[in-house]
């Protein structure tokens, strides 16, 4: 009989707290229908009272998702709880986890609190948790650098206040795998069947998959991860990871195995990256570009002779069909709906087909074959649905030969107004962005700039990905640009990132959480 292993995503909480991985809330949404398709079985959707944004888009989930249990983070503080509780209400399996430090470097430096008072606390947020919602969830954060006893004192107590889950944080990434397991099975063997023992492993170490592992093979029933192991500073555990590996050596683990449908990685995975600009390195264990292409001949000679001669397991287990079905010019609506069903699009409303539809005929007319790459980026960079202040409507270029570059934009704005001026920068770049700030009387300081490849061939669509701030005081928005044509990408991609703004400048978190 197999041992399920449930699955906790944290990858619109923790992975979101990564840098530059801000999302809105319906590109949360869009992320949190993947996951449910995917077969978690809590999706963490925020920490509800940390923003505006992060509440709108727990309360969202929380009436989309049909299977995951839906889950909000909440400091051990009754503000917190209360704001969870309020966020999740529509959920058909709520789950507040709430959290408070045990290791002695936090409560002495951090919370500047006597562990008696920790274990009062933490006990006070549970019992008022649980007057809210059944499936309350406990973590001591920083657990791995905790001692032992007091975690037992602690873990006791949030069992009698009525925590279901929980969950020791490798909050530091310091966690070595043969320790860890240890560390585990002794936690599970003083908790016994009174609650599921959860771990969350960071990866500062490159450990984080591994000590999930090593967690489960010490008697873990949860793990918390996140989609391409996005997260704080190194990241979180990855899903992907965990669960091939699972699957792959089922020997190992007793056949402990997760409710994961592994046909939806792939899709997953792009979902992320897309969305939030962030592409798994190439190569990245499961996920990444090259994790199923063989480039030496000797291997490549080798699986086609006998695919396991070099393969544990095929694209196709994760859902890369390498014989997708591409589009081209002459494919119909009814064509690219079934495409976007089998992408996970299917959520798309009727003028959002029709504007989708268009975009695709207009790039099919510039582009020979259409591949699912493509249409995913086609999709994602519409920002999901941020109110568009400002649209380009032409970019003109022009460098003196050899003198300064100047960039020349035409921009409407939402009320019908159209405005064109004109700016000299130090590169091209920088004299487009010059000028669409000069437009629209907005400032934008560009943090980050990247243009990937969509997909393949010389006419392959540029995705242009700039990271901006706008207001010193908030963090920095995204946004994305496609188009054959990089420049006029990279207008888009500004533009974008300033609606983007404009969209969610009283929601964006400060970039101070502070508190507990
Ligand atoms: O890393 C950590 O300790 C956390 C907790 C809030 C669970 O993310
Ligand atoms: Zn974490």
């Amino acid at each position: 009989m197999s041992r399920i292993i449930k699955i906790f995503d944290t990858t619109l909480r923790d992975g979101e707290q990564s840098p530059g991985a801000s999302m809105t809330t319906p590109e949360k949404a869009r992320i949190a229908r993947q996951l449910d398709k995917l077969g978690v079985d809590i999706i963490e959707a925020g920490f509800a009272i940390s923003s505006q944004g992060d509440f709108d888009a727990i309360r969202e989930i929380a009436d989309l998702a049909q299977n995951s249990a839906v889950c909000s983070l909440a400091r051990a503080a009754e503000k917190d709880i209360r704001r969870a509780a309020e966020a999740l209400q529509s959920a058909r399996k709520p789950r507040i986890h709430t959290f408070i430090a045990t290791s002695p470097i936090h409560m002495e430096y951090k919370l500047k609190m006597k562990p008696e008072e920790v274990v009062k606390r933490a006990g006070e947020a549970i019992r008022l948790a649980r007057s809210f919602v059944d499936d309350v969830e406990f973590s001591c954060e920083d657990a791995t650098r905790s001692e032992m006893p007091f975690l037992k004192e602690i873990l006791a107590a949030a069992i009698e206040a009525g925590a279901k889950t929980l969950n020791i944080p490798d909050t530091v990434g310091y966690a070595i795998p043969k320790d860890f397991e240890k560390f585990i099975a002794e936690i599970c063997s003083f908790v016994a069947d009174r609650a599921i023992v959860s771990v969350h492993c960071h990866n500062d170490l490159g450990l984080a998959t591994a000590n999930s592992l090593a967690a489960i093979l010490g008697g873990a029933g949860q793990v918390e991860c996140t989609i391409n192991g996005l997260g704080e500073r190194a990241g979180n555990a990855s899903l992907e990871e965990i669960a091939m590996t699972l699957r792959v050596r089922r020997d190992l683990f007793g056949g402990a195995d997760t409710g994961i449908n592994s046909k939806e990685i792939y899709a997953a995975s792009r979902l992320l990256a897309e969305t939030c600009g962030i592409e798994p390195q190439p190569n990245k264990a499961i996920v990444g570009k090259n994790a199923f292409s063989h480039e030496s001949g000797i291997h490549q000679d080798g699986v086609l002779k006998h695919r396991q001669t070099y393969e544990i397991m095929s694209a196709e287990d994760i859902g890369l069909d390498r014989n997708r079905l591409t589009l081209g010019k002459l494919s119909g609506s009814h064509a690219f709906k079934e495409k976007l069903k089998e992408l996970g699009f299917e959520e798309l409303g009727e003028e959002e087909f029709k504007k989708a539809f268009a975009q695709f005929k207009e790039l099919a007319d510039r582009k020979k074959t259409i591949y699912d790459e493509d249409v995913r980026s086609l999709i994602t960079s519409e920002s999901a649905n941020v109110p568009a202040e400002f649209t380009l409507e032409s970019l003109q270029l022009s460098d003196c030969s050899g003198g300064f570059p100047i960039g020349a934009v035409t921009i409407r704005r939402a009320n019908g107004e159209v405005k064109t001026d004109a700016a000299i920068g130090g590169g091209t770049m920088d004299a487009i962005f010059k000028a669409v700030d000069r437009v629209s009387g907005y400032s934008g300081q560009l943090m980050d700039y990247k243009v990937d490849a969509v997909s393949e061939g010389k006419d392959a669509l540029a995705r242009v990905t700039v990271k901006v701030i706008f207001d010193d005081s908030k963090p920095a928005v995204m946004g994305h640009g496609l188009d054959i044509d990089t420049m006029k990408a990279s207008a888009e991609a500004y533009v974008k990132s300033l609606n983007s703004y404009l969209a969610m400048k009283d929601r964006l978190k400060t970039k101070d959480r502070g508190g507990l």
